[in-house]
């Protein structure tokens, strides 16, 4: 399996895309609240580019089946049902609803890269559940970082690298890395024993403390909280497995 490390968020070639299995990664915080909304049993989550298009998105379900989420700038969005915080997602609130989900790089990163043989949603919570499936699909694989409005993102790296880890355990003799997926792996290794700090040094870690969310940093790295693997299909992200009832 040649395991590739996409650096910055950008456009790529389709033919490039359905050759590979892909992880999309944004750790602050689309994929992590992705991961807690779905492991606390929500139905399913349509990530959107827009705001506009999250309303109008919304008109076209049945009122109450439907809630929205997201951020711009970090702050919840006016007339939105969430902010873009995991803590927020819980079984409580969001049990049996579908969302519609619209943040800064996160949910755009999915549509950036629709064309992926299979798109996962990867975060800390989910990470040896996903390097599993990865190994199970055991197609090439791309990891892609949301990055930030851009630019590298370094705690997505950090938690890439993290993925790569997992899947070289597992499958030393025929993992094969490219300089980018090595310079990940060789990241993570810095931050290991520390996951945290690497957030803490991360620009939008820093913006997010500047803004009153310093306790999701600590939130977001938390590893293996749940088994279940996002998976977008047809611009819908769901639950791969089902998740238990222990787990909601
Ligand atoms: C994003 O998608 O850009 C992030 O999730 C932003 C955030 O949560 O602040």
């Amino acid at each position: 399996m040649r395991i590739d490390f996409q650096c910055l968020p950008l456009t790529l070639d389709p033919s490039f895309l359905s050759q590979r299995t892909v992880v999309v990664i944004d750790v602050l915080r689309a994929t992590s609240v992705i991961v807690q909304a779905l492991s606390q049993g929500a139905l399913e989550i349509i990530p959107v580019m827009t705001v506009e298009e999250a309303f109008s998105k919304a008109k076209s379900y049945s009122s109450g089946s439907t809630l929205l989420g997201g951020e711009r700038g970090s702050r919840k969005i006016e007339g939105f049902d969430f902010g873009n915080s995991p803590r927020e997602y819980t079984a409580e609130r969001v049990k049996g609803k579908r969302l519609i989900l619209t943040t800064t790089n996160g949910t755009r990163a999915f549509h950036a890269v629709s064309g992926g043989k299979e798109i996962i949603a990867g975060s800390f919570f989910n990470l040896s559940a996903s390097a599993k499936r990865c190994l199970e699909l055991g197609s090439d694989l791309l990891i892609y970082p949301s990055g930030d409005e851009g630019r590298f993102s370094l705690e997505d790296s950090v938690c890439g690298g993290m993925l790569i880890d997992r899947i070289i355990r597992q499958n030393a003799h025929r993992s094969n890395l490219t300089d980018a997926s090595q310079s990940a792996y060789l990241l993570y290794q810095r931050f290991k024993d520390n996951l945290v700090e690497a957030l803490r040094l991360s620009t939008h870690g820093q913006d997010l403390v500047a803004r009153g969310f310093e306790e999701d940093l600590s939130v977001c790295v938390q590893v293996d909280l749940t088994d279940v693997v996002p998976v977008f299909r047809e611009g819908v992200i769901r639950a791969f497995p089902i998740p238990s009832k222990k787990e909601r």
